[in-house]
C-alpha cells in the first residue's frame, strides 16, 4: 500500500482563499502578534504567519521585543492590545524568555481575542465540547481528516504527546468527533502496542521517526505534527517508510504546518465576528 498524501499546502491555500473573501466582506480584520526574544524558529513562524495574514487582507501588527523586556512591560502591551479597537485577535508567540511566566502572559490575553485558544476560558470550553477559539494545529489536523473523508466516529485514535498546544486539544477534538482516544506520552509503557491499534495516529512529540513502519496498522491515517531540524534537514515524528503501510499520511514539510497557519487566520476571522456581535461569545 502507498498512502494517500494528505496535502496540507493545497488545503491551506483553499482555506486561506476563503478567509480572504470573508475578510474582504467584513471590511477590516486586525491581528497583533507579540514575539519576545531571539528564538530563531519563532522568528520564522511569526514571519510566515504575517505573510499569510497580509495576503488574506488581514491588518497584521508585528510587535517584536528584545529578550530582556520585563514581564510587566509585556503584560502592559497585552492589556493595551486587549483594549485596541483595531485589533481583533492577539497571539503571543511561545516560548517566552525564561524570566517570564508564560501562563501569566497567556492568561492576560482577552479570551475573545485569544486566537491561539490557550486561555483557560477557551481551553475549558473545548473540554466542555463548546469550542470557541481552538489551538490552530489540532484544528488543522481535524480539517485534514475532514477533507480526506476520514470520519473519526467509532475509530481508535492515538495521540502521541500531551502538550497544551497540540496533544491535549487534539485529543479533545477527536473525542468530540466520537473517536475512542488514547493519549500517549513520555511515560507510556508500550507506545507500539497503542499505535498498532490506531486507525488515526497524531504524532506531536518532536522525536524524529518515533513512529516506525512496524507500529502502524495497515490503512491507518497518520498525521505528523512533530518537527525537528536536523543536519539532514527537517524530520517529522513519523518515519517516511510509514507511507508503505498507512492509508493516509501527511508529508513533512507540507502537511500539518501550512494548515496551522491557515487555521490561525480562520480563528482571527472568528475573533472579528465575536467583536462585531455576529457570533455570541459564551460567558461575556
Ligand atoms: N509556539 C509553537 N506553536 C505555537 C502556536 O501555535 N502559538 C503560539 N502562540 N506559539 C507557538
Amino acid at each position: 500500500m502507498t498512502a494517500v498524501r494528505m496535502d496540507g499546502k493545497e488545503l491551506a491555500a483553499k482555506v486561506r482563499e476563503g478567509v480572504a473573501r470573508q475578510v474582504s466582506d467584513l471590511g477590516h480584520v486586525g491581528l497583533a502578534t507579540v514575539l519576545v526574544g531571539d528564538d530563531p524558529a519563532s522568528h520564522v513562524y511569526i514571519s510566515s504567519k504575517h505573510k499569510a495574514a497580509t495576503e488574506a487582507g488581514i491588518d497584521a501588527r508585528d510587535v517584536r521585543l528584545p529578550a530582556e523586556t520585563s514581564e510587566d512591560d509585556v503584560l502592559e502591551l497585552v492589556a493595551s492590545l486587549n483594549e485596541d479597537p483595531e485589533v481583533d485577535g492577539i497571539l503571543v508567540q511561545l516560548p517566552l524568555p525564561s524570566h517570564m511566566d508564560e501562563t501569566k502572559v497567556t492568561y492576560a490575553v482577552s479570551p475573545a481575542k485569544d486566537v491561539d485558544g490557550f486561555h483557560p476560558v477557551n481551553a475549558g470550553n473545548l473540554y466542555l465540547g463548546t469550542p470557541i477559539h481552538v489551538p490552530a494545529t489540532p484544528s488543522g489536523c481535524m480539517e485534514l481528516l475532514r477533507a480526506y473523508g476520514i470520519d473519526p466516529a467509532g475509530k481508535e485514535a492515538v495521540v502521541i504527546g500531551r502538550s497544551e498546544i497540540v496533544g491535549r486539544p487534539m485529543s479533545m477534538l477527536l473525542l468530540h468527533a466520537h473517536a475512542t482516544v488514547t493519549i500517549c506520552h513520555s511515560r507510556t509503557a508500550d507506545l507500539a502496542a497503542h499505535v498498532r491499534r490506531a486507525d488515526i495516529v497524531v504524532a506531536a512529540v518532536g522525536r524524529p521517526g518515533i513512529v516506525t513502519t512496524d507500529m502502524v496498522k495497515p490503512g491507518a491515517a497518520c498525521l505528523d505534527v512533530g518537527l525537528t531540524r536536523t543536519d539532514e534537514g527537517i524530520r517529522g515524528d513519523i518515519d517516511p517508510g510509514v507511507e508503505e503501510v498507512a492509508g493516509f499520511l501527511t508529508p513533512m514539510p507540507g502537511g500539518t504546518g501550512p494548515m496551522t497557519i491557515a487555521m490561525l487566520l480562520e480563528s482571527t476571522l472568528k475573533a472579528a465576528r465575536y467583536r462585531r456581535g455576529m457570533l455570541d461569545f459564551p460567558g461575556n
